[in-house]
């Protein structure tokens, strides 16, 4: 690539960067945080026993406009708990896009099952649904009401829509897509806790959807996750395993299958009680850095923002960056710049088949997310500055 247009795309990134934050996303904290932490030390409600970890559940249902959620100790044990509460084995084959956190990927791999990648569009970086439809008719049969992999035979149960970067997936598409090839879905809303699509919150949609709420999140609980399911009986199944599977008699307490230690503590549900107090603003904030962002990339026709399309209202986590043409050594003279400038710029999320241990994985053809690895960079997106 021509020394002259990177150094074109160095100059407009530092002009627009200048006026930007310079970290990727730090927790926005006020005094709440300090006295409702205070408060639980104080009355000793520290554990998932606590009255916080159910005032937490009780208030994300009501933000999020659904009848229940239950609280864990990550999005990652979300993710798992979610799959295994599907049943989700060594007999399936789990569809997921390629530029996702690994973390992902690790929850199909606990449960036995075999993740397959699936490509992203360059227009959102979501899952590209007319490239999975084609893809699922030419590779795949319906036998007894279940999707068949033709080439190895295995059942491929579900899909893992990730709203990457806090945009949702086309989800007008995507049912259609699920409904044709029998499949489940398990949202991966880590990212997108105020994000909606068509006015409903994702998470909301799929039969289970997972939040994180990890210190990098848009709220944070320090570590922690939660999950989304209108299913009576999977939620009951997953308050029950997330809980070393106990059952309590008149004097006993024993567990009846194998159980996980995976509720969230009450002092994590304070910190996020704490920060769904400000929600909104901080929503308002992230946004408001996104129309920033969006004004100051209209100077150059190259350089161009992610930015939502049809019916997509996002929570704004972070601002992304497509340069157009560019390639993985020139990215990474721009990358090596702006860490120089202590201005946190970094790449989008590895794709997840070109990491060794996920390399014997099925796959489709993934030139589009190879392509966003090379063109894509994430901005500082911190609100808390
Ligand atoms: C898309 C995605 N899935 C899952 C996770 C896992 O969440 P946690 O870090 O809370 O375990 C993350 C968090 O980084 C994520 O970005």
């Amino acid at each position: 690539m021509k020394k002259k247009k990177i150094n074109s795309y160095l100059n407009n990134l530092k002009i627009i960067l200048e006026k930007a934050p310079k970290k990727m996303n730090e927790p926005f904290f006020t005094k709440d945080e300090f006295d409702y932490l205070k408060n639980c030390v104080k009355n000793k409600s520290v554990s998932t026993y606590g009255k916080e970890v159910r005032e937490f559940e009780n208030l994300t249902s009501k933000f999020l406009k659904t009848k229940s959620t239950i609280a864990l100790s990550s999005g990652t044990s979300a993710l798992h708990m979610a799959m295994y509460a599907l049943d989700i084995n060594n007999n399936h084959e789990i569809l997921i896009p390629s530029i996702t956190f690994v973390a992902t990927v690790n929850a199909i791999i606990y449960c036995g099952a075999t993740p397959h990648f699936i490509d992203i569009n360059l227009k959102d970086l979501n899952i590209d649904c007319d490239k999975l439809e084609n893809y699922l008719t030419k590779n795949t049969i319906i036998k007894n009401n279940k999707c068949i992999n033709k080439k190895t035979s295995k059942i491929i149960k579900a899909i893992v829509p990730v709203h990457v970067y806090g945009i949702s997936v086309d989800f007008e598409k995507l049912k259609k897509i699920v409904k044709k090839f029998k499949l489940k879905i398990i949202e991966d809303a880590a990212e997108a806790f105020g994000s909606k699509f068509k006015g409903k919150s994702v998470g909301t949609y799929g039969d289970i959807g997972v939040f994180s709420f990890n210190g990098n999140k848009i709220i944070t609980t320090g570590s922690g996750g939660l999950i989304v399911t209108k299913n009576i009986k999977l939620e009951k199944k997953i308050r029950h395993i997330i809980s070393q599977a106990k059952v309590k008699t008149k004097n006993d307490v024993y567990s009846d299958e194998i159980g996980f230690n995976l509720k969230m503590s009450a002092l994590s549900a304070a910190l996020g009680l704490a920060q769904l107090k400000k929600i909104h603003q901080i929503l308002r904030r992230k946004k408001s850095l996104h129309t920033y962002y969006l004004k100051s990339f209209k100077v150059s026709d190259n350089l161009k923002l992610i930015k939502p399309i049809n019916n997509q209202s996002p929570n704004y986590w972070i601002n992304v960056a497509k340069l157009n043409g560019i390639n993985l050594k020139s990215r990474n003279i721009i990358l090596d710049k702006f860490k120089k400038l202590k201005i946190e710029v970094k790449p989008i999320w590895y794709p997840l088949h070109k990491m060794k241990y996920l390399s014997k994985y099925p796959k489709m053809n993934l030139s589009n997310s190879e392509i966003a690895y090379s063109n894509c960079i994430t901005l500082p997106s911190s609100i808390s500055y």
